[in-house]
């Protein structure tokens, strides 16, 4: 039904691979025996052959004459927010069900990477002896850490891991649910102590075809983003909906302030796909439908089953198990099918990212979300292409592995 897409692929080579893209084939495929697939990133190339599906649907054109002052609408709290994009989200949320919007703020970011900082930003106290520490459990999404830390604020800092975490003075948990890497759903943990807690919530793969939407989220600052919600990453739009009118105010100040607003031929793009998202979404219900969570879902549990059946083939690779809900977007009970495998290896190989890069399979280390180099982070929503040649190089690991008790 959907047709495979070019993969951008890794080149293997003595020294150590970087990121090429690489010369289609003659039958065809990039991909060889000698190519690396880089799994590290969550880079959403999957959605590919979707939108390639949905032809001209969500073409923007934009003349020349659009778009050349800096404002939009100086009244508006979030005064660089287009007014399109602004009701395809509302309406996108009210068709999923997965977060509230009647009486949140809408504060649109280059990336839900940005508002993140923007939310740091708008929830440290200003006048605190001490900046506030920032914690999230373990396995903790990646970035955190680095964006948290990377210009040495002295609003706020990075302190790990939010388990047993009982510092005096302000914190920030972060909460983020689907979580990656792990996929599990995830509340706040921090037992508020000495000190005033505030709450992030990253909500980026609260979406029915990564996991059963169970309940409208309706958190004080909430962060989605395109990147994960319709594949389309490269535009750099994200969306916080936030509660409180002068935190929203602080994080478009920070916006204001960074960037001097996003990218409006970016947020126009954006409003047309989360619109035909959305129209998708409300008038069609066969799973060959222009339903884009549909689509992901059923290639999500395509995906998860193959991985699935080539991990149970020997004990030397585990994953999550994830139960069963009631998904209100779906109307019946479904599995997760995270973006992400977070797969462990059970015996004898210390540093699992090390053994499967000596198979030419990119992913990232547990070390970088706090945990152990036994664990690993796939990402499952690479292309067709890429994905396949992952499975066929595990499955000749379990061969091995079976055969040679390794
Ligand atoms: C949990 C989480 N939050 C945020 C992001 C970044 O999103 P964006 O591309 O909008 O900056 C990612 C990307 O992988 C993510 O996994």
């Amino acid at each position: 039904m959907f047709g495979t897409e070019k993969a951008r692929v890794v080149k293997s080579s003595s020294s150590s691979p970087g990121l090429v893209q690489s010369e289609p084939r003659e039958n065809g495929t990039t991909l060889s025996s000698h190519s690396v697939i880089n799994l590290d990133h969550g880079d959403p190339t999957m959605y590919e052959t979707y939108w390639q599906r949905m032809g001209d649907k969500c073409t923007v054109v934009i003349t020349g004459s659009q778009s050349l002052s800096y404002f939009v609408n100086m009244k508006n709290l979030c005064w660089f927010l287009q007014p399109e994009l602004e009701e395809s989200i509302k309406r996108l949320h009210r068709v999923v069900g997965n977060a509230v919007t009647k009486d949140y703020h809408v504060v649109v970011g280059t990336g839900s990477t940005q508002l993140f900082q923007a939310a740091l930003y708008a929830i440290s106290p200003s006048d605190a002896p001490e900046p506030a520490s920032v914690v999230c459990a373990v396995p903790y999404y990646s970035l955190y850490a680095d964006v948290t830390d990377f210009l040495r604020s002295g609003l706020y800092k990075w302190e790990g891991d939010a388990h047993g975490f009982d510092k005096d003075g302000a914190y920030i948990e972060l909460v983020t649910s689907p979580n990656n890497p792990d996929g599990t759903t995830r509340e706040a943990i921090v037992e508020p102590g000495g000190g005033e807690g505030k709450l992030i919530h990253d909500l980026a793969y609260y979406w029915p075809n990564f996991t059963p939407i169970t309940k409208p989220a309706d958190h004080d600052i909430m962060l989605f983003t395109a990147s994960k919600c319709s594949g389309h990453a490269g535009s750099r739009i994200g969306w916080a909906l936030v509660k409180d009118e002068d935190v929203a105010k602080k994080m478009s100040k920070f916006i204001e302030l960074n960037t001097i607003g996003v990218s409006k031929e970016s947020q126009l793009r954006a409003a047309k796909v989360l619109g035909v998202i959305a129209d998708g979404c409300q008038y069609c219900d066969s799973l060959d439908s222009d339903d884009v969570f549909k689509y992901g879902k059923l290639i999500m549990s395509e995906r998860w089953k193959k991985l699935r059946d080539v991990v149970g083939q020997s004990d030397l690779f585990s994953l999550p198990v994830y139960p069963k809900e009631y998904c209100n977007f779906m109307g019946k009970f479904t599995t997760s099918n995270p973006a992400f495998a977070w797969m462990k290896c059970n015996r004898l190989v210390e540093d699992c990212a090390e053994f499967l890069r000596g198979h030419k399979i990119l992913t990232r280390s547990g070390v970088r979300f706090g945990v152990d180099s036994k664990h690993v982070r796939v990402s499952m929503v690479s292309n067709d292409e890429e994905f396949d040649l992952f499975i066929e190089r595990l499955q000749a690991i379990q061969e091995i592995s079976n055969g040679y008790h390794i």
